[in-house]
Parts: structure tokens; C-alpha cells; sequence
């Protein structure tokens, strides 16, 4: 069915230092990248790619935006950390324009995706103890089914996919798992008095670009108000321009109580991860009980700050949403028995294929690669198509004709 790959002798180098010293705890395609610009890659033999993946979507402003990128550097030639032990001249700068953005009282700097969500759950429930007044220790948090909120234990604690849980236990007790996009599911769990949160992806990301139903999170907003619990969601993947939006949650006009964001916060340049919540709940916590050396360090400060304009300046929600309909739009007209669904938000987006061979999305990536685009399965049959939000019609164009090209090696 599908032709074999060779890779050049460079390309066989690098996957072969990976493979001798690193932990095995990816599946990479086989592409070895040493240069981004804009919408495009390079691979170390020259050949360049669209790239369709964003890095998970944190590179929603394009490889190496200059802004951006000046930024870092202006910034890494002056101060790059201090640590929370003193005072910077870029926190405060930062904090006052993060939280002026997004329109919360504070933020609380985190570097990983998986920290600003540690930091979310536990602002959660120091928040259902100190102001709702849980008794100690019985603190519940609702969860979705097929979530995908990091890699912690912590986190994996709730997760429903066997290969993030299995042999990790014991887990971490107080979290309640209810179907997604299920809103008599949530009304359930919320009749319990000891909830205190319920943290959800606006669409859920890693389980393949699942979109909730029109309504669902602003009703589930309105379920949360009216049984005083915290509605949090995970913009990581979702926010930041990504879906059309500035935030998905923009969609439906709903406003989290706790908002956590990281990825293209810094355009892919560093870690740098983000939780907004009023004061009500975010001064629970007290000097001392949550931290992180790295956090709202200043070179991360400055970064932020460049990467959120870039964002707005170049009107990058506006272009995702227009880029978006027109990507699925020429993906519908694509004549393919092999493309069950294509389904998405902006510029998040995702083709379900179906086909006998179990590893079918795989190849389609393969080939796509060898076509000069680059995408990656997740669950083994969906194939997620998140390019760069400065992407424009011709670039889609061209595109849809390498997809349509590549998914041809199925028939
Ligand atoms: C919705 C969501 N939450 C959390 C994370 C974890 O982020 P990180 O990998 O930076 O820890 C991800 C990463 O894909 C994500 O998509």
C-alpha cells in the first residue's frame, strides 16, 4: 500500500542518537528539523515543510517570529532570572498587561502546561477549604472523560487512557471523571456539596479536536455558578488565537473562574504557562505554599508580553477563524471513503480516517511528510491539522492538495 521511506545518511545520524540516548517515550516521525520560519520547516537535508502541527500549538505566531524573538534576545542580553526570592523590573510589567488582557484580578506565572493545571487544581481546592468551607480533606474536582490536562501524577490520576496511567498508580483520590460534552452528567456531580471545581478543555485537544455541542460551556459555566464551584479551563492548547477566538471559551462568551494558558504563550520560543483568577480566589494562596524557581522569571516576563501582542497586532484570531473555514471547507470537498469526519475550530482541526489497517493515519503522516507537510496521528486514526495562525489561502491551498495527494496512498 504504501511506498517505503529512505532517509538520508544525516537524517539516520540524528534518529540514531535519539534512539541510543534518550528515553523511548515518544514515537516521532521520522524527520530530523534544524530551521522554522513562518509557516514552513527545514529539515537538516533542506527540504522544507508546511508544518501542521504548531508544536501541539504553541508555535501559533509561526517559527521564529522576529518580534518575538527579539524580545528574548534584547531580554537574555540583560536579565534572564532572578527568581522569586526579589523583585524584577518584567513581572510586574507583565502581570499588569497579562491580566488586563484577559481581565482578571492576578496571575500566577508557571513555565510547563502541566505546572499552571498543578497550579489551578490546587488553587482549586485551597479555594473550596478556604472560601466555600469544604471540610478538610474531602475536596472533590470534576473531570471529563478523554481528557488531556498533562503528564504529572497528579494528572495522569484523572486521565482515562490506559497508556497514561498504567503502572503509575497509586493515583491521587478527589477527582470525579463525567463524560464530555454531557451537561446531565455534570448537574449529577454537581449536587455533591464538596465539589469545588470543574476543569475542562474548551475542545478537547488530545483526544482528537473533540468540539462540544454549541451551548455546552456556557451552560456548564452557568450549572458551576449556580452550585458555587469553580469553572477552570485549559486554554493550553485551545486559547491564545488558536480556534478564532482569543480564547475558545470567547465562543459562547463564557468567562472561567480559572483560566490556565501556556504553550504559544511564548510562540514556542520557552516554557512559560499562565493562571488568571480574581482575588477571591487567587489570594488563598499565601507567601510560601506555591512557587516555582523558573516562574515569571523576566527573559519568560518579556516574552510573554511579545508573543500576546503579535497575537493582536497581526490579528491572528480573526485570520484562524477565516483560514480555519476555508481549511475545512476544501477538506470536505476532498472525495475520499477514507476520511470519515473532519471536524475543528479555527485553526485546530482534525481528519477522523477509517480504513482497515489500524495504521493507516500513520502512513498518511509518512506520506504527508514525503509530500512536505508535517502532521501526527494521535489516537492512531485522527490526524490533527494545526498550522501556524499566520497561514494564508494560497498556503492552505497548496496544502489541501498535498493532504489530498497523500491520503490518495489509502485507496
Ligand atoms: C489541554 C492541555 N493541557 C495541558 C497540556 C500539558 O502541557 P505541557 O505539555 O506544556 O505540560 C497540554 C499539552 O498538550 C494540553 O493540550
Amino acid at each position: 500500500m504504501v511506498p517505503a521511506f529512505t532517509a538520508s545518511e544525516k537524517t539516520r545520524h540524528f534518529l540514531a542518537l535519539e534512539e541510543q540516548y534518550g528515553a523511548h517515550n515518544y514515537h516521532p516521525l521520522p524527520v530530523v528539523l534544524t530551521r522554522g520560519e513562518g509557516v514552513h520547516l527545514w529539515d537538516v537535508d533542506d527540504k522544507r515543510y508546511y508544518d501542521f502541527l504548531s508544536g501541539y500549538s504553541a508555535v501559533n505566531q509561526g517559527h521564529c517570529h522576529p518580534e518575538i524573538v527579539n524580545a528574548l534576545v534584547q531580554q537574555a542580553h540583560k536579565l534572564t532570572l532572578t527568581s522569586r526570592a526579589f523583585y524584577n523590573d518584567r513581572l510586574g510589567e507583565y502581570e499588569a498587561y497579562i491580566t488586563r488582557y484577559f481581565g482578571y484580578d492576578k496571575v500566577l506565572p508557571m513555565n510547563t502546561g502541566v505546572e499552571a493545571v498543578e497550579t489551578a487544581l490546587k488553587l482549586c481546592r485551597r479555594w473550596g477549604y478556604a472560601v466555600k468551607g469544604i471540610p478538610a480533606d474531602k475536596a472533590k474536582i470534576i473531570v471529563c472523560a478523554e481528557n488531556f490536562h498533562g503528564r504529572t501524577l497528579n494528572v495522569v490520576s484523572f486521565s482515562t487512557d490506559p497508556s497514561a496511567r498504567a503502572q503509575f498508580g497509586p493515583f491521587m483520590p478527589g477527582y470525579e471523571i463525567i463524560p464530555y460534552n454531557n451537561l446531565p452528567a455534570l448537574e449529577k456531580a454537581l449536587q455533591d456539596k464538596n465539589v469545588a471545581g470543574f476543569l475542562v478543555e474548551p475542545i478537547q485537544g488530545e483526544a482528537g479536536v473533540v468540539v462540544p455541542d454549541d451551548g455546552y460551556l456556557a451552560s456548564a459555566r452557568q450549572y458551576c455558578a449556580d452550585a458555587q464551584v469553580l469553572f477552570i479551563a485549559d486554554e493550553i492548547q485551545t486559547g491564545l488565537a488558536r480556534t478564532g477566538k482569543m480564547l475558545a471559551c470567547d465562543h459562547e462568551q463564557v468567562r472561567a473562574d480559572i483560566l490556565i494558558l501556556g504553550k504559544a504563550l511564548s510562540g514556542g520560543t520557552l516554557p512559560i504557562s499562565a493562571v488568571l483568577a480574581d482575588d477571591e480566589i487567587m489570594l488563598t494562596l499565601k507567601p510560601g505554599e506555591h512557587g516555582s524557581t523558573y516562574g515569571g522569571n523576566p527573559l519568560a516576563s518579556k516574552v510573554a508580553i511579545a508573543a500576546m501582542e503579535v497575537l493582536k497586532k497581526e490579528k491572528m484570531a480573526d485570520n484562524a477563524a477565516a483560514m480555519g473555514t476555508l481549511l475545512r471547507d476544501q477538506l470536505q470537498a476532498i472525495q475520499s471513503s477514507h476520511v470519515a469526519v473532519i471536524r475543528g475550530k479555527g485553526l485546530l482541526n482534525a481528519i477522523v480516517i477509517q480504513h482497515p489497517n489500524p495504521d493507516a493515519a500513520w502512513q498518511v503522516c509518512l506520506t504527508l511528510k514525503e509530500n512536505g507537510l508535517l502532521a501526527k496521528p494521535t489516537h492512531g486514526h485522527i490526524i490533527r491539522l494545526a498550522p501556524p495562525l499566520l497561514i494564508t489561502a494560497a498556503q492552505i491551498k497548496d496544502s489541501v492538495g498535498i493532504i489530498q495527494k497523500s491520503l490518495s496512498i489509502l485507496d
